[in-house]
């Protein structure tokens, strides 16, 4: 067979790439965009040898906002069009928890004032409550702050003896860790009705099921040295409940690198991939980027992705990751050139 037809045969049979951003540490740091990101993003969207789109979607364990206000904001940031679909974070997998929860009582944790309730409700949860709901009912519940007039404007107190909580879904980063920690105790230990009774674990009928949606210890903003995540805020929480009760509160946890957000990611990537390229694209090698070899890495490596690993963000250039990568680049735009040269 002539050499030409073989390339050209070969060329038809191997599709190009697709891709899986990080967000932090990838391609923004804080409010300020990664130079290397934009270059990146214009050979996704068309400026390859290919010469066509190459499917992509961002995973983050960020959050905190709806998926529509991010991804505006990132498509205003990064100045191409990142539609909702395109935009998979911490919590969006919470969007498989509302027919079990749907009318019941739950309590959302994290994020600015009303801003995760009204996310909640978006999904379809309709009994939503944070921690200054509880103490705007009882300000004894925590002593040590007093709601200011902006929090005290979001609240929608209730009274949390007679509404029991069926679960706890920690939905971005807390802003009050010791408020939110007093709470959180407190619901736990009295099987969801607040100021009842405390019931042992091992004897409660119904314990509420906890969610943490975020693993990440560390991330990187636009400070020079890793910031905490909210894996800072599970570890200071399973620290106290231990001192309390002798053991730590078992716990679901999704986010990267949990394999239910990569499977819940990949099925969102394959739906891009079918809306770019039809119902019977061929299939692709899958190129996860990211900054942190403890989330992004460890999950693309276990979901059998290819995962590049970035310097530009919390992983440490010239030290050894846990978790290995199928190849480390310094920046996004490095990252794609590599995958697409290794696709051609
Ligand atoms: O809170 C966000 C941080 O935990 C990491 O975000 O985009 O690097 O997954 P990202
Ligand atoms: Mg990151």
């Amino acid at each position: 067979m002539r050499p030409s037809l073989r390339r050209c045969i070969q060329q038809i049979q191997r599709a190009p790439p697709a891709f899986v951003f990080d967000i932090d540490g990838v391609l923004i740091r804080g409010p300020t965009v990664i130079p290397a990101a934009r270059r990146a993003l214009a050979m996704c969207e068309g400026d390859n040898p290919f010469n066509r789109k190459l499917p992509y979607i961002l995973l983050t364990n960020g959050g905190g906002v709806s998926e529509q206000q991010r991804s505006a904001k990132l498509t205003q940031q990064l100045g191409f069009k990142i539609e909702p679909e395109q935009y998979i974070q911490a919590h969006t997998i919470l969007k498989t928890r509302v027919q079990q929860y749907r009318d019941a009582p739950v309590l959302v944790l994290g994020g600015k004032l009303d801003g995760l309730r009204q996310v909640a409700h978006e999904y379809g949860f309709k009994k939503i409550f944070n921690t200054l709901d509880v103490l705007a009912w009882n300000p004894a519940v925590w002593p040590f702050h007093q709601l200011n007039s902006a929090e005290k404007a979001a609240t929608h107190p209730t009274n949390f003896t007679q509404t029991p909580i069926s679960a706890v879904f920690v939905y971005h980063d807390p802003r009050n860790w010791a408020l939110d920690i007093q709470v959180l105790c407190d619901v736990i230990l009295s099987e969801g009705r607040i100021g009842g009774p405390h019931v042992p674990i091992d004897q409660q009928k119904s314990p509420v099921e906890l969610i943490f949606c975020n693993p990440d210890l560390l991330w990187k903003s636009d400070f020079p040295v890793n910031r905490l995540g909210q894996g800072a805020f599970k570890a200071a929480f399973q620290g106290v409940f231990k001192a309390l009760t002798g053991a730590e509160y078992p716990h679901v946890q999704v986010g990267k690198p949990s394999e239910a957000t990569y499977e819940f990611a990949a099925k969102v990537l394959h739906q891009r991939i079918e809306q770019l390229d039809g119902p019977h694209a061929p299939s692709r090698r899958i190129y996860m980027v990211g900054d942190n070899p403890e989330s992004d890495i460890a999950g693309a490596n276990a979901a059998h992705w290819e995962s590049i690993l970035v310097r530009t963000g919390v992983f440490e250039a010239g030290t050894t990751p846990r978790h290995r990568p199928t190849h480390e680049v310094e920046d996004v735009e490095e990252a794609v050139q590599w995958a697409i040269h290794r696709e051609l």
